[in-house]
């Protein structure tokens, strides 16, 4: 079995090969730019692969992509068509989203900010909040990683809302499905996270509209894509204080050049794409075992569905 890696970064890819190695005695796996047969390739396992890059194998029969999102795949207009793609999840990326998503949430709701800038101005400001039961906070995507949010939102005492395509039942979360519902979920949504996969239906979701239909002084967290904001719509909503706050961990360029505004807005909280990187070593151990039942199967309980993008 030829498998082909690439991450962007070389040293990265050379890690990844050699975790690979140890962890599939017999199979032959090398760095992307490194195999002699590109006809003996049956498996890619990438994140962010190269326009063109799978298209040079002309056996490929699945690619794996490094994280959960397959949109970083389907973003190769040379992608070869029908080849089927599995994702990397699993407890240790759910569990990191679940830290994230809590730690920013009760940030927010507890105007960590505002109580900074009161300590560094020695102004003894007590701010007091409502509780959290009197606190409605929405999730945007009820996939593996926006439900275990939405529970544990539910679970710290919040309101919480969640947002999805075909509607889901989560105990102690109010759940909202499609076009319909939408309007409702974000009317009284003072905290707002995203946590939808990047496709045509969902790409530039965070915008001035939105923006408005929530309750004024709401705060926004994106956790899923850059390519979810309209940035300028953002700058805008803080501007005029319809939006309070925005955590941002994902960014339209990654990393975030260092002229981008948002590194200096004190208005917003910027984190480089660290909100559910996977550990490594972790990853590769559920990559190993999935291309295994894969080659044994055609097929693994990780399949995501490259014709609906998620
Ligand atoms: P998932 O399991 O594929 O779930 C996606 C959810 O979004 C589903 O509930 C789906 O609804 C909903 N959805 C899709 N399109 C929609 C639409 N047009 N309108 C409303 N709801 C829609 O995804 P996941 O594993 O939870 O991951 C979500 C995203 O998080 C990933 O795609 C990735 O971009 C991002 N992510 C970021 C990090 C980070 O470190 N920042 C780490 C991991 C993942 P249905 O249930 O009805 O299908
Ligand atoms: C990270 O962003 C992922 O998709 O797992």
């Amino acid at each position: 079995m030829t498998v082909a890696v690439y991450l962007p970064a070389q040293d990265k890819t050379q890690w990844w090969v050699e975790m690979l190695q140890g962890l599939l005695p017999g199979w032959d796996i090398a760095a992307i730019d490194e195999i002699e047969d590109p006809s003996a390739v049956k498996h890619a396992v990438v994140w962010r692969p190269r326009a063109g890059d799978m298209a040079r194998f002309p056996n490929l029969e699945v690619i794996v992509s490094i994280g959960a999102g397959i949109d970083h795949v389907l973003a190769d207009p040379e992608l070869p068509k029908g080849v089927p793609i599995i994702r990397t999840v699993g407890d240790d990326l759910t569990q990191r989203m679940r830290e994230y998503v809590a730690l920013h949430v009760l940030r927010h709701h507890r105007d960590m900010p505002r109580q900074l800038q009161a300590q560094a101005e020695k102004d003894w400001h007590a701010i007091v909040v409502p509780v959290a039961p009197n606190r409605v906070v929405g999730v945007m995507g009820l996939g593996n990683l926006g439900a275990a949010a939405a529970k544990t939102l539910a679970g710290l005492g919040f309101a919480a809302r969640g947002w999805s395509k075909s509607g889901k039942d989560i105990e102690g979360v109010e759940t909202f499905a499609g076009a319909d519902g939408m309007d409702a979920f974000l009317s009284g949504c003072e905290i707002l996270v995203n946590l939808l996969p990047l496709t045509d239906s969902t790409k530039g979701i965070l915008n001035a509209d939105l923006f408005g239909k929530l309750p004024k002084g709401a705060c926004v967290i994106n956790c899923a894509r850059g390519g979810h904001l309209v940035d300028g719509d953002l700058i805008a909503a803080l501007e005029s204080g319809q939006i309070k706050q925005a955590t941002l961990d994902v960014f339209h360029q990654e990393p975030l050049p260092a002229d981008n505004a948002f590194w200096a807005n004190s208005a917003i909280t910027v984190t480089p794409h660290v909100a559910s990187q996977i550990d490594a070593a972790t990853g590769g151990r559920l990559i190993a075992a999935n291309l295994k039942i894969f080659a044994e199967t055609g097929t693994c309980p990780d399949m995501a569905d490259a014709a609906r993008g998620y």
